[in-house]
């Protein structure tokens, strides 16, 4: 696991991070880094590129304040061992199986339209009770819709928002080209074979559509299931789309930015963060600033959250994906194994949220991973 080294990482790194670094005034001098390098890895096995990551080499970050980052590695293996059952995180990775278990349970999700699949030795396209694909899209009804894979799609990869032509011969307009339903069927096997998920397109709260209202902009909040079956909630995020961008996801150099949330009351932090580490008082497309602002329905998220999260008995770790709309929040999705890089560059260091951080100690007790998660509480 901790040796898988290639090409591109590497010049990933080196771009991302090392030419950074000595470009940047506030950096530590180069001894110290090495040695707090060194410290870091014998102690925890924390890799360099989690020292730049989480700005260990800047002065103003000390020693102990870094190691109270989780490594991603580190983080996601402990995950799928100890924390997250596989045999069920499917029914967080599905968003289908997703909509029927928020269904069951009363919780608010996006409208779903159908699912739909391409069959290849056939070349038919059917949705569920295989009723033709075609009949599907030309009986949709609403203004716009979103088309995305059932399980694959991940920082918005395949998600397509689609404007729908709502007269008798329905034509579907996908980034300025349109098509008919025969072709739009084509268009979209062509680029993922899976199947795909049909939802109406959310219209979201004034609060979010102000910020920028060309995606929806979801809240990221993570939460834990405690072993004395209490969630806990370890930290919030708003994710804003840029750029004309029609979903918000945060990573890669395209990405959104991630203002975060005090989880207390709601607020808005007056400053925002892109992949980059590029730094916003205000979003640059709309000029809106964020200081001041605060979440509408707040306790009700939180509320939302806790509540979907005891519907995850066997996956204790989630990361939701939360929608304002006018009248109150709704769940776009939950993802099992969610990025911890954006959740703590948005946010904070796994390790600054007491609570969420010893219920991490006390799921690694007597395995190989509670020396990471304890290390914490001693200097290096
Ligand atoms: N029904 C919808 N209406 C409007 N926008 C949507 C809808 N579904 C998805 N989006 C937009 O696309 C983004 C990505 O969608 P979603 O979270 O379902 O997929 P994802 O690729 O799995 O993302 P993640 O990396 O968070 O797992 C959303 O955050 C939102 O901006
Ligand atoms: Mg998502």
């Amino acid at each position: 696991m901790f040796n898988i080294i290639n090409k591109s990482r590497v010049t990933y790194f080196y771009n991302e991070f090392i030419i950074k670094m000595f470009r940047d005034k506030e950096r530590k001098p180069l001894l110290q880094q090495i040695k707090e390098l060194y410290l870091l890895a014998r102690a925890i096995k924390y890799w360099p590129h989690n020292y730049f990551k989480y700005d260990g080499y800047k002065k103003n970050k000390s020693l102990d304040e870094v190691k109270l980052y989780s490594t991603g590695l580190l983080f996601a293996q402990f995950r799928q061992d100890y924390i997250n059952d596989c045999r069920y995180t499917v029914f967080a990775d599905d968003k289908f199986l997703f909509h029927k278990l928020m269904a069951d349970a009363g919780i608010p999700t996006a409208k779903l339209i159908n699912v739909i699949s391409h069959n290849a030795f056939t070349n038919e396209y059917k949705g569920l009770n295989s009723v033709n694909a075609e009949v599907i899209l030309n009986a949709i009804t609403a203004d716009a819709i979103v088309i995305k894979p059932v399980i694959d799609s991940q920082q918005g990869a395949g998600v397509n928002v689609i404007n729908v032509n709502t007269n008798i011969a329905k034509k579907f307009e996908v980034s300025g080209d349109t098509y008919d339903s025969t072709e739009l069927l084509k268009k979209l096997f062509s680029e993922y074979s899976g199947s795909y998920l049909i939802e109406e397109k959310i219209q979201q709260h004034s609060f979010n559509h102000r910020l920028y209202p060309e995606a929806v902009n979801t809240i990221r909040v993570d939460s834990l299931l405690a072993k004395s079956g209490e969630v806990i909630i370890n930290s919030a995020y708003l994710r804003i789309g840029r750029n004309g961008r029609k979903v918000d996801n945060w990573s890669g150099k395209q990405g959104g930015i991630g203002v975060n949330v005090n989880i207390q009351t709601g607020a808005l932090s007056s400053q925002g963060i892109d992949y980059c580490k590029n730094l916003y008082s205000e979003h640059p497309d709309t000029g809106v600033s964020f200081s001041g602002l605060e979440i509408p329905y707040w306790d009700e998220i939180i509320n939302m959250v806790k509540e979907a999260a005891l519907q995850f008995p066997n996956v204790r770790s989630l990361g939701w994906d939360i929608v304002l709309i006018e009248n109150g929040p709704l769940i776009l999705e939950v993802n099992g194994d969610y990025d911890i890089l954006a959740q703590q560059t948005c946010t904070q260091a796994f390790g600054k949220n007491n609570l969420f951080y010893s219920e991490l100690i006390s799921y690694s007790e007597n395995t190989e991973y509670f020396k990471h998660y304890a290390i914490n509480h001693q200097h290096l």
